[in-house]
């Protein structure tokens, strides 16, 4: 049992490793990972993400870094925040075969697991061959279930890891007050269409959301197969920087949206939208993020 997945991360990286570790992890990711490998003194291996999939490709890790960084885990996290992409079986296959073949522990970071447009729920790299023997999986109930200020997640998969977690909970925390683990059990028997609808009003969003900045800002933005983001390149005519344009479009029209920067160094150029509010909000702040293009355009035309 967790005090939520980020807690339990936070925890993992200490148990599982040493100060100074390697630790192969995606650029770019939830921002609280950056911190919990701070916390762990361990040093990074980024793995850059592709454009097309924001997967990263195992074979281009460099195997020396891995060696001489003695690193022991791999970081993943799919569907992913930022990108809302998606990982299939044979991504985690592939993933599973790496780790092994490099003595890594696999954490898979599943907070979102319920929340794919197309199928039931996302792939958990558990069910998969070889899984048990090198991963351990986080699961949160703040997304699938809306309640994320009450704290509640677990960890499932390998044992030695799960001891490993334990042994460092037991002398910082006392778990989750059981009132609110007994809120868990009931989310868990809750009827799966509860989540299933959930899921579909994410996905509404999605759409709206696309469509309402290709049409009010004139921006081609992907449309996920997952998860409660869009996460966007900004358009080449613009001229500024994420954090920049960021600063502009709160204080200036209102609307509050992530720099891409906030997830790595490889979000740098990007934006992540957070579908929080219901359609019609999100239709009006694209009109807005339309105004702000447009301020900038004219800006850099009269510029030039
Ligand atoms: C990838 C990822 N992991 C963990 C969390 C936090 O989960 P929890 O509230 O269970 O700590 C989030 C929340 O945004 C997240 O996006």
């Amino acid at each position: 049992m967790l005090i939520g997945s980020q807690e339990g991360l936070g925890h993992l990286l200490l148990a599982a490793a040493d100060h100074g570790d390697g630790i192969c992890m995606t650029d770019v990711a939830y921002p609280s990972y950056f911190g919990a490998v701070q916390v762990a003194g361990l040093n990074p291996i980024y793995m850059p993400l592709s454009p097309e999939d924001h997967l990263p490709d195992f074979d281009r890790i460099d195997i020396n870094q891995i060696r001489e960084t003695k690193a022991k885990i791999m970081l993943l996290n799919y569907p992913n925040n930022p990108t809302s992409a998606t990982a299939d079986e044979a991504f985690f296959s592939k993933a599973i075969a790496f780790c092994k073949a490099h003595g890594l522990l696999l954490i898979h970071d599943a907070p979102y697991v319920d929340l794919t447009f197309e199928s039931d729920h996302a792939v958990s790299p558990l069910s998969l061959s070889g899984g048990m023997d090198c991963c351990i999986e986080l699961f949160s109930f703040a997304k699938s279930y809306h309640i994320a200020g009450f704290r509640l997640g677990f960890a499932l998969g390998n044992k030695e890891a799960i001891a490993a977690l334990e042994s460092v909970k037991a002398p910082i925390d006392f778990n989750q007050y059981l009132g609110i683990q007994r809120m868990g059990i009931t989310c868990l028997g809750l009827p799966r269409e509860r989540v299933r609808r959930d899921a579909m009003v994410w996905k509404e969003r999605a759409l709206a959301m696309t469509t309402a900045l290709k049409e009010r800002a004139g921006w081609n933005v992907e449309m996920p197969r997952s998860c409660m983001y869009l996460w966007a390149k900004l358009p080449d005519n613009l001229s500024t920087s994420d954090l920049e344009f960021c600063v502009k479009l709160v204080e200036n029209h209102g609307v509050a949206i992530s720099p891409g920067g906030n997830f790595g160094p490889g979000g740098k150029g990007y934006v992540r939208f957070a579908l929080v509010q219901p359609v019609d909000r999100l239709i009006e702040a694209a009109a807005r993020i339309g105004s702000l293009c447009r301020e900038l355009v004219r800006m850099k035309e009269t510029e030039v």
